[in-house]
């Protein structure tokens, strides 16, 4: 075993924790508060926000969309720049976080702010950042990472970077309530996908934390989705948590990491405008039979350890033929409808945009080949 871990963000979590703020932005900060379309206008997050900061300086940024393009952020950084602002409260889902995570570091750079995306620019300062999160699903409240879209190009990329890592995360499951059920399932499957991407790698029986605390979340999502009808405090509560576990560092600490099924989905959302969660839930079963030789002791695992199935030759297929159901109960497809061309055409259109962004390679093993992501493709667009 060998890694660094480490996980700067304070976390506040319950609820009512967004009147914490407060005490947590120095009252001399001059604030830019950045959301989204205006779904924090409805459910009382703004008005709770706009209070915490009664007594700083601050002014706002909206408009942020699902899938934040660069177009709109570079906005943003305007606003930074000109106003001098010294802290960004990002107050949405992943969108609104990453957005903001691009702003505050493009803030602090002279060139074009897509030069962070395509590594012409390494980003080592940003003005501070902090998140109050609204969607359960990413991780982005306390991880490094961002996803941005060029509307232009359509390229959606990502970068990582220590200094756009949230100060803080106010984490109050009572802003789920306004959340549309499609944006619940949405954010289970996420969580889920996440973990598997660095779970379902190379078998580690030495990395007993990092799997077992994999497993313990995966049970926790099936057990979400199963009393998904159920709705209450604690489920919300339960959600949230676990979706911020499943990418804050710790179960990747150490282990092998995939991601082969994000970046294949990624381009799926930037081709089609497929939600994020549900672009995995297309790509991974079928990436998974396409992968099942390397992949098979590991999903034996969970077979037996998550979904409880009984030993036998067949285990690997019966837990993707599993991971699957699973989705399919929490309402989310696993194939692509939303294409409008040929099935023929779009499989060339994606494999044409991984080969142009340099996904060649992907997976734990570098093995998924344009080749191989091209057979993936076949068995996932409908
Ligand atoms: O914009 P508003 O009006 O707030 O509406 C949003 C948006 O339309 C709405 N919403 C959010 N909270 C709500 C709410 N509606 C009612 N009540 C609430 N409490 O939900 C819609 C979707 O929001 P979005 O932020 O786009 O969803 P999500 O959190 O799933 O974020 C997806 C983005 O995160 C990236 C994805 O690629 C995608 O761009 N990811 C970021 C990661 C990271 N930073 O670590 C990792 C992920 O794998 C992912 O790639
Ligand atoms: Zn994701």
């Amino acid at each position: 075993m060998q890694f660094i871990y480490g996980n700067s963000t304070t976390i506040l979590f319950g609820q009512g924790q967004i009147a914490a703020i407060k005490e947590q932005i120095p009252t001399d900060s001059k604030v830019l508060v950045i959301y989204g379309g205006g779904s924090i206008k409805k459910n009382g997050v703004y008005d709770q926000v706009a209070e915490a900061l009664a007594d700083h300086q601050w002014q706002e940024f909206s408009g942020v969309e699902p899938n934040p393009t660069a177009e709109t952020m570079d906005k943003a950084v305007a606003i930074i720049k000109n106003e001098s602002i010294d802290f960004v409260l990002a107050v949405g889902g992943g969108s609104v976080i990453d957005g903001s995570k691009y702003a505050v570091a493009a803030a602090k750079y002279e060139g074009d702010g897509w030069d962070i995306l395509t590594g012409k620019h390494t980003v080592t300062e940003a003005v501070p950042l902090a998140a109050v999160l609204t969607l359960p699903a990413t991780g982005s409240e306390s991880n490094a990472g961002a996803v941005i879209t060029k509307a232009a190009t359509k390229d959606k990329l990502a970068f990582l970077s220590p200094a756009v890592q949230p100060r803080f995360a106010v984490m109050d499951p009572d802003t789920m309530k306004s959340l549309p059920v499609n944006q619940l399932q949405n954010g289970i499957v996420d969580a889920w996908v996440h973990i598997c991407e660095q779970y379902v790698t190379t078998q580690a029986p030495d990395i007993m934390v990092q799997d077992g605390y994999a497993e313990t979340l995966l049970k926790n999502l099936i057990k979400l989705g199963n009393t998904f009808e159920e709705r209450d405090d604690s489920w919300r509560a339960n959600l949230m948590w676990t979706a911020n576990q499943a990418l804050n560092g710790l179960i990747g600490s150490g282990v092998k990491h995939d991601w082969a099924t994000h970046m294949i989905g990624h381009e799926l959302t930037a081709l089609y405008g497929v939600d994020h969660g549900r672009s995995l839930a297309i790509i991974q079963p079928s990436l998974y039979r396409n992968q099942i030789d390397t992949k098979r002791a590991k999903l034996e695992q969970m077979g037996q350890n998550v979904f409880g199935l009984e030993a036998s030759a067949d285990l690997a297929e019966k837990t993707i033929e599993a991971i699957e159901a699973f989705y399919h109960s929490v309402g989310v497809a696993t194939q692509l409808t939303e294409h409008g061309s040929e099935k023929e055409q779009a499989v060339d259109d994606v494999v044409g945009r991984l080969k142009a962004h340099g996904m060649v390679a992907l997976g734990e093993h570098q093995a998924i080949t344009l080749e191989e992501s091209r057979k993936i493709l076949e068995s996932a667009i409908a």
